[in-house]
């Protein structure tokens, strides 16, 4: 109620002198955002971290003095939303120009309104151009994430060239910082980089079009305390945290400066690199949204939040997401060789150990022998399935799993029908060459003949077969992203029209289809962000599906995103990228962290791997909730260099807990460290089973969350590549 009283207050307002003494207050979880309007006009940030008391008063909104000729009060003083222009010299957030050849650019408030209960408007303008912008901020009561973004519109007479727009800027409280966030490459995604943060800017950023697997748009800064001898490296469950996601599919930009003055910002959006939107008069240009949060409960405490604001108000089935069904995909056992008779055998097998969703991946479309051909051709090929896919599907649903398949629409073989007809139709640059990575190229979806093609044929696929999810492709990144059937200064606009298209393409489907499910895949893990998780309910986060090298992958990827999207499947040993030979307990422990599928080639198993997967995956049904929507723990990192890893996740009633522990290569005969186990009711009685693996004799049977906690148990696991899961159960 604070923030709707002094939001109020602030509206009622005329004068500007009045106008400084006011702060709009943003309170949600334990976090507190405020921002006052300052003697200038400007937006100046005030505070964001741990929540303020209720009563508390923030000082109000006046600029930083110059410090020197070189750093002019406009350059010191931190804005929510900087223009580029008055001797601004940190990162702005909007660079436009106007025809006179104007660039100067100096937003000022002009009112604010709220939204909705913990929302609240901000509009700003140029102090002579008709340019508008309006600031968006919505906070979300229960997490405390903000939810922030800008519309910039021009009601000039003439159309402006924005060169730069971001969807917020962040500013920390003074202090010294360290940064993590996340990098990758194909089979090599979510390598979690911990870094101090020291003068200049640390640019993480996709320029490829799509989200990438280069970078993914998150971040998160923990505080380091007066000590400069203190690690970098956050504490996973102390310290303060602050952490940012940003919702955008497309090329996008994080920027994190240490200024020359030691001010900390971040500021994120579109890429500025190859950018220019032109907005001509009337026209607004909305940014993607970039959410922000704070923790006092280090990272571990961020990624808590983080996954619980996913699951609660992103994802399309929010608040209450169903578990993902256990899959079965075929594209690491038959890849393009797939057939009526082949997928049937697959899908017997598949049923008989549990598997709730069989998916048929690549090649059953157009002339699709390999990756040379057929995309674009959306039919079902013929000699592969004479009678169509319904004698698959009902096969498989006979079985008692639904059906799934593979589709990449926005692709393109040049050995298509669908490209000889239409060669106009890709990303190019007339008279260029048309770079081809993987026999493909990339339809234009921010054309809205090749958008509505590409929502026609999906519905048209789903109308007429009894198809429960897509797996959603995307093999390549953007080269030569001309759109020329468009003015020449309107062509950069793709970048920000492909997304949209895209979006509303999901968006359409979804409600055309609502019980369709969609996965994002993108080579792996290449298309992974806020923005796309608000249409899919799943996303494939790597090619690398070796069970090891997944435990840092998956620890990395759950910094970001929660358990319950992330598909991890159990597929062949050795394996085909480091042939490395595991167990298939191993193997399916790593992919139970999250949510489980099934990629192997069936029709090697033994009787043993049969009985094994069965057992294992009944005991995954009956504790994945748990894994996938309690809060999970890091018990022992896969990255810290002993050859051991840990985590728990435990129910949000506290009712449960799951534990995973592996011994990826034991040294000098040095048992698995005691677990001290996290987050139970310390006066409720649990009881200790195994779901995989032995404990040390003496562990007991049951005992206290506080002997778990604190004297904590022991397994009796040792070796090269071996695992160990268990559950307590709270007593009644
Ligand atoms: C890349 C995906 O990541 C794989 O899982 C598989 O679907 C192939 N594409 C199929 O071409």
């Amino acid at each position: 109620m604070i923030f709707a009283c002094l939001l109020l207050t602030l509206l009622a307002l005329g004068s500007s002198s009045a106008q400084t003494e006011q702060v709009i207050r943003l309170d949600g979880g334990n976090c507190t955002y405020a921002f006052g309007v300052n003697e200038r006009g400007e937006l100046q940030t005030l505070y964001w971290g741990g929540r303020l008391g209720a009563h508390d008063g923030v000082p109000p909104a006046h600029s930083l003095p110059e410090v020197a000729s070189f750093d002019s009060s406009h350059t010191t003083t931190p804005q929510e939303y900087s223009g580029w222009g008055a001797g601004l010299f940190t990162e702005p957030a909007l660079k436009v120009s106007f025809v006179d050849g104007n660039r100067d650019l100096v937003l000022r408030f002009v009112r604010a309104a709220p939204s909705g209960p913990q929302s609240v408007e901000v509009l700003l303008k140029d102090i002579s151009r008709e340019i508008y912008v309006t600031l968006r901020y919505s906070m979300d009561p229960e997490s405390g994430i903000l939810a922030r973004s800008a519309s910039v519109e021009n009601r000039e007479k003439q159309p402006v060239l924005i060169e730069q727009a971001a969807a917020a800027q962040w500013t920390l409280p003074s202090g010294s910082y360290a940064l993590a966030y996340l990098t990758g490459r194909w089979a090599g995604e979510w390598t979690l980089n911990q870094e101090l943060i020291q003068g200049g800017a640390r640019v993480i950023e996709s320029r490829r079009g799509t989200t990438g697997h280069q970078a993914n748009p998150w971040f998160a800064i923990s505080r380091r305390g007066g000590d400069t001898a203190a690690p970098v490296v956050a504490d996973e469950e102390h310290g303060e945290v602050w952490f940012g996601a940003l919702a955008w599919s497309g090329s996008w930009r994080i920027t994190v400066e240490r200024t020359q003055l030691d001010a900390v910002r971040v500021t994120g959006g579109f890429n500025p690199f190859d950018f220019g939107y032109k907005l001509k008069p009337g026209e607004h240009l909305e940014t993607p949204v970039f959410y922000g949060g704070y923790s006092d409960h280090g990272l571990g405490g961020a990624s808590r939040l983080l996954h619980r604001f996913e699951i609660v108000r992103i994802l399309p089935q929010a608040p209450d997401p169903k578990p993902r069904p256990v899959i079965y995909n075929s594209w690491e056992a038959t890849e393009f060789k797939v057939d009526d008779a082949g997928q049937i055998a697959l899908a017997e097998k598949a049923a008989s150990i549990g598997v709730d969703r069989f998916v048929m991946d690549d090649g059953w479309f157009g002339q699709r022998r390999d990756d040379h051909a057929g995309l674009g051709d959306w039919y079902v090929n013929p000699q592969k399935f004479p009678h169509g896919l319904k004698p698959l599907i009902d096969k498989v649903h006979a079985l008692g799993m639904d059906f799934g398949l593979w589709v990449e629409p926005e692709m393109v073989n040049p050995d298509s029908d669908l490209y000889r007809k239409h060669p106009e139709w890709v990303l190019n640059f007339p008279g260029r060459p048309r770079s081809e990575s993987r026999n493909q190229l990339v339809l234009n979806l921010a054309r809205a003949d090749v958008r509505d093609y590409v929502e026609g044929f999906l519905d048209k696929l789903l109308t007429e077969n009894d198809i429960a999810f897509l797996k959603w492709d995307y093999n390549r990144n953007w080269s030569e992203p001309g759109w020329d059937q468009v003015p020449v200064d309107e062509q950069r606009r793709v970048y920000v029209e492909f997304i949209r298209n895209l979006y509303s393409i999901f968006g359409d489907l979804r409600k055309k289809h609502p019980k369709v499910e969609i996965e994002s895949c993108s080579g792996g893990g290449g298309r992974v962000d806020l923005g796309i998780l608000h249409y899919i309910d799943e996303v494939w986060p790597s090619d690398n599906t070796d069970p090891f090298d997944r435990l840092s992958m998956q620890d990395g990827f759950s910094y970001a995103y929660t358990p319950q999207i992330m598909m991890a499947w159990v597929t062949d040993s050795p394996h085909w990228l480091n042939n490395r030979s595991t167990s298939l307990s191993y193997r399916l422990l790593s992919s139970m962290q999250g949510s489980l599928g099934i990629g192997a080639n069936l029709n090697h198993w033994t009787a043993e791997d049969f009985a094994t997967a069965k057992r294992l995956i009944a005991a995954y049904h009956s504790v994945q909730r748990t894994i996938v929507r309690g809060d999970l723990y890091r018990l022992i990192s896969p990255r810290d260099g002993s050859g051991m890893s840990a985590a728990e996740t435990v129910s949000s009633d506290k009712n449960q807990a799951v534990v995973f522990a592996f011994a990826n290569a034991t040294q000098e005969g040095r048992g698995f460290p005691p677990l001290q186990l996290v987050g139970l009711d310390q006066d409720a009685e649990y009881k200790l089973s195994s779901i995989e693996g032995k404990f040390r004799p003496g562990t007991p049977a049951s005992a206290s969350g506080a002997w778990w906690m604190r004297h904590g148990l022991q397994l009796d696991l040792r070796g090269d590549y071996q695992a160990a899961a268990f559950q307590l159960d709270r007593q009644r």
